[in-house]
């Protein structure tokens, strides 16, 4: 393997994904984002009306997770962080989501979906899925080479990533990437946040989406507070600090001195 593999961490909303996409950035390496897949399984079992308590409705949510076509396309012109507004800040790249040809970018950051992730991302079956197409995703640069239904990226954007050079390495985030999806990573990096800092951050992001204006902040928190109840607490590559993982608190840090940090020793690594 020659690909350098950076591996971030953490409960929801503790500025990983912001982080992940600028450091990917500033290296020119590929960013996965983990969750969104579990988003887009979760999405796709609501409108099907499929219950993950169910054993049959399970089996469907399993196929799902095995074969649908799901793109993350990351672009560099993204916008402004939610969680910092003054001083002016760098835009973050963002990831649009295409499910079958749909774009579900805002649709699955939706309380809704959130709410209903954790029947199916604790599914023993969902996971198997999910981990091995990640892995593959992390193994081929998020493009590079893979024919499987894991990732297609547009014609257009694959037509450029082929012109310009290979990229040298990855940053993935999300629960169990220095765990069980890239146990390997060059580092690894656990992110945390005090709760009520990262709820204003959340709510911020989600006021963006036009139904979401009305969100009040009490139930962003308790919303988040649970998710990482049932992150922590689920048996299968539960949310957990990699023992070689490096801790990294946010709560006063600002995102040019989080991204800064992990440069610093991806740098030194390299
Ligand atoms: O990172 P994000 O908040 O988008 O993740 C949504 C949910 O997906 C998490 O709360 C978690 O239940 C699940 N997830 C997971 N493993 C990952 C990434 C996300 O179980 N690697």
């Amino acid at each position: 393997r020659n690909l350098f593999q950076i591996a971030i961490d953490g409960p929801a909303a503790s500025g990983k994904s912001t982080t992940a996409r600028l450091v990917a950035r500033k290296l020119n390496f590929e960013y996965i984002d983990s969750g969104a897949m579990y988003r887009t399984i979760t999405l796709a079992a609501l409108r099907e009306n499929l219950n993950p308590t169910s054993l049959v409705d399970i089996h469907k949510i399993i196929n799902i997770a095995r074969t649908s076509k799901i793109q993350l396309i990351t672009t560099n012109n993204g916008t402004p962080p939610s969680a910092h507004t003054s001083p002016p800040q760098p835009l973050v790249p963002k990831t649009r989501v295409i499910f079958n040809e749909e774009d579900i970018t805002e649709e699955i950051m939706l309380p809704e979906i959130t709410r209903n992730i954790m029947g199916i991302a604790s599914n023993p079956g969902v996971r198997e899925a999910i981990v091995s197409r990640q892995r593959a995703m992390a193994e081929c640069n998020g493009y590079n080479g893979y024919n499987g239904s894991n990732i297609n990226y547009d014609k257009e954007e694959k037509e450029k990533n082929s012109n310009s050079k290979r990229k040298q390495g990855v940053v993935m985030d999300g629960r169990d990437i220095g765990t069980v999806i890239l146990p390997n990573a060059n580092l690894k990096f656990f992110i945390i946040a005090d709760p009520k800092i990262r709820a204003e951050r959340r709510l911020k992001e989600l006021k963006r989406i036009k139904e979401m204006e009305n969100l009040e902040m009490s139930e962003v928190l308790a919303d988040l507070l649970k998710r990482d109840k049932s992150d922590i607490e689920r048996k299968i590559s539960p949310l957990k600090m990699a023992d070689d993982a490096i801790l990294l608190d946010t709560s006063g840090l600002s995102i040019e001195e989080q991204v800064e940090r992990i440069i610093k020793l991806a740098l030194e690594k390299m």
